[in-house]
């Protein structure tokens, strides 16, 4: 039953670009540029968050990306009005519904998609009429998953932050456990239907075991690609994750 062992993408997440633009105020570095740069190295999709407070990518950057890009844009957003209004603007390939709250510094859990599942199905249901493959940021926990594939979800996007976090600071019994259960439940997604992503936190040293599951169709990274840039470049750091997804899959 090894059918669903394909090519794993990798999307991009520029928004650190943005970060960094926006610390002195100015127009560079350009998220665009970043962009075109991902592409080239071998980025399957881009991703960008565009947060309630635009602390990082702005409205500008998404009409640039979504203009301009070959490669299919999936943007990252809150459950609220104002974005929805946004997504349906641009019908991007792929929204990615993720829990936002304001005095967070990245994205910290999944989506509590169980308590809020009425709202949330009425909230993506136009999202999926306008041709947006719409994924679910989430726990690996077997009911966010069951309640992601209830309202009518896509994908789920399964959170590794705790997977690496243990494994930055040397809690490796818990890296395990959440490895663990990180498969499990990228099992249990597949086998309701839903396609499966995974990310945050990710690095060289994390990324092999995550891209070894076979039902894992997508790994979204940033922070750590655009931190390798400053040493490496951008299209070095990419290429070298690429590289480690590739060697884990073969
Ligand atoms: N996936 C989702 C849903 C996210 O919110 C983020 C962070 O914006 C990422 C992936 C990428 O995380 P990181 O920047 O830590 O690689």
């Amino acid at each position: 039953m090894n059918d669903y062992v394909g090519h794993l993408r990798l999307g991009v997440n520029i928004d650190h670009v943005a970060t960094v633009r926006n610390a002195r105020g100015g127009g560079v570095p350009e998220p665009l540029r970043a962009a075109r740069v991902a592409e080239a190295a071998g980025a399957d999709g881009i991703t960008a968050h565009l947060r309630e407070d635009r602390r990082h990518i702005s409205d500008a950057d998404i009409d640039a990306l979504s203009a301009e890009l070959t490669v299919p844009l999936n943007l990252e957003m809150a459950a609220t009005p104002e974005m929805q209004a946004i997504a349906l603007r641009h019908k991007p390939h792929a929204v990615c519904i993720v829990p936002e709250k304001r005095e967070e510094r990245t994205t910290e859990g999944g989506l509590e998609v169980a308590q809020d599942e009425n709202r949330l199905a009425h909230f993506i249901a136009p999202l999926r009429d306008a041709g947006c493959r719409v994924s679910i940021f989430i726990a690996a926990d077997a009911r966010q998953i069951e309640a992601a594939h209830r309202i009518g979800a896509a994908v789920v996007e399964l959170h590794t932050g705790a997977y690496c976090d243990a494994h930055a600071e040397g809690r490796f019994a818990d890296r395990d456990a959440e490895l663990e259960r990180l498969r499990e439940m990228s099992t249990f997604a597949h086998s309701l239907g839903l396609e499966v992503h995974a990310g945050h936190g990710l690095t060289y040293e994390t990324v092999k075991p995550v891209a070894a599951f076979p039902e894992v169709m997508e790994l979204n990274i940033g922070h750590y690609l655009i931190g390798e840039a400053i040493f490496v470049g951008l299209d070095a750091s990419i290429r070298r994750m690429r590289a480690l997804m590739d060697e884990a899959r073969a």
